[in-house]
């Protein structure tokens, strides 16, 4: 019979890549923990209305890309497309009781049925940090996340390869009175434009802003720009953000046609992309701020500001920066030559106890065949199980690098072990 495959732009992840990824998570979730931003699980699962106005009934994600279902009750729900929305909801009681601002992060799988190819699935994942606020929109939270993104990607050694953009969409009214002369403008031009942007012209003219299509890019080249229909506040929200990242010596570059492709943003938006390619998927991570949002779903006027890493993609920038990842080595492999199961299942014990990773052989053969195999896998000390050694009450442990054997009392193996992987260390180069 035929193996029945995996979803299409759904993968696996094998135990060297995902042993990597728990990495990388585990120094995101280190970073934001020293913001004080604290740890939130919404589910998988979520109401379809959740989504679709807050996202943008123009915008591919819920045009095209939803994985929406009934469920046996007739409720419509979906797959998560992203966490913003499910987390705003999820915090707004807390923020509620609490007043002030209240941070967050998350990290989980989100779900789009876009084209699938290198660096753009259908089952990604994210992890971001959403801050919402009682208070008005204050400049220091949008500033302090995008330190946050730069000390993240110091600490993971991917800062070189990353480039800040930043814009300013400015308020609802602005951005409607902005929308209003953009449309116009791209109808004046509407013969240059490609067939997806012609139809963007109404609904959502802001998009064709960031349209890759040549002659449509060169028609948005001297389209108006939003900075000019942008009010004091808005200015000042703007100057507010980036004298604090630019104190903190943060590069960053203005870019106007950065709108974002999620419709609840206002004010800031900013997006971390891969520098010197431009053919693959180059954008890391992307955030910005949504004031309007927690009204939206039927909540209290709230200020918001956030943002989502793409982990798949920042997991293959670690890879080129690190080298290709690699399965754990376990520190101890058990050879079982000849004596019982279950005295090969105390040594393994033993070590255990004593904190060490222990790779139980289980698949016969010669002690020699073993020995390869405890190579193969590059376990640093082979702990041989004889039926001599049974008899004595001990075992023999051979390190790899050198070949240095001894025999020792099965109940010290442990603490025996440890010593020579830690001699190993300290005559290490
Ligand atoms: P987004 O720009 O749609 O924003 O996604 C954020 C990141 O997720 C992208 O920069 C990219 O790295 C990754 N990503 C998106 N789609 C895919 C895909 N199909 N395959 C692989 N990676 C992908 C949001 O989702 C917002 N919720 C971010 C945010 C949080 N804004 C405010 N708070």
């Amino acid at each position: 019979m035929k193996l029945i495959e995996g979803v299409r732009g759904m993968r696996d992840l094998l135990p060297a890549e995902a042993g990597a990824w728990r990495q990388i998570e585990t120094a995101a979730a280190e970073c934001f923990g020293r913001y004080s931003y604290g740890e939130i699980r919404t589910p998988v699962v979520e109401r379809t209305d959740l989504f679709r106005r807050q996202l943008g009934l123009q915008t591919d994600v819920v045009q095209k890309e939803m994985y929406a279902f009934e469920d046996q009750g007739g409720d419509s729900l979906c797959l998560r497309p992203e966490a913003t929305v499910p987390t705003v909801r999820a915090v707004i009681s807390l923020v509620r009781a609490r007043g002030g601002t209240t941070r967050v992060w998350y990290g989980g799988p989100m779900f789009r049925r876009e084209r699938p190819q290198k660096g753009r699935y259908r089952q990604f994942w994210q992890m971001g940090a959403e801050a919402v606020s009682a208070g008005p929109p204050a400049p220091e939270i949008d500033a302090e996340q995008i330190i946050m993104l730069a000390r993240l990607w110091r600490d993971l050694g991917v800062a070189g390869r990353l480039e800040l953009s930043l814009n300013n969409l400015g308020s609802a009214d602005e951005r409607a009175a902005y929308r209003d002369a953009l449309g116009k403008y791209f109808r004046s031009h509407e013969k240059d434009l490609d067939e997806a942007s012609k139809a963007r012209i109404d609904g959502n003219p802001l998009r064709i802003l960031d349209s890759k299509d040549p002659k449509t890019a060169a028609v948005a080249q001297n389209s108006p720009r939003l900075a000019d229909f942008l009010g004091k506040d808005s200015q000042r929200h703007e100057s507010g953000v980036k004298e604090i990242i630019s104190a903190a010596g943060i590069d960053f570059v203005d870019s106007p046609m950065l709108v974002r492709g999620l419709d609840y943003y206002n004010l800031t938006v900013f997006e971390w992309t891969l520098t010197g390619d431009e053919r693959r998927q180059n954008a890391l991570c992307g955030g910005g701020r949504y004031d309007g949002l927690s009204e939206q779903i039927g909540g209290p006027p709230l200020a918001g500001c956030g943002f989502a890493l793409g982990l798949d993609r920042l997991a293959a920038l670690c890879e080129e920066a690190q080298g290709e990842f690699a399965e754990d080595a376990p520190d101890c492999f058990i050879a079982a030559a000849g004596a019982g199961a279950s005295y090969c299942m105390r040594a393994a014990e033993t070590l255990r106890e004593s904190g060490l990773s222990v790779w139980q052989h289980a698949d016969g053969g010669k002690l020699g065949k073993q020995l390869n195999k405890a190579d193969s896998i590059n376990a640093a000390l082979v702990v041989i199980a004889g039926s001599e050694e049974e008899q004595r009450g001990a075992v023999a442990i051979r390190r790899m690098k050198d070949g240095r054997q001894e025999e020792i009392a099965i109940e010290n193996a442990g603490a025996f072990a440890r010593k020579m992987l830690k001699e190993e260390t300290k005559e290490a180069p």
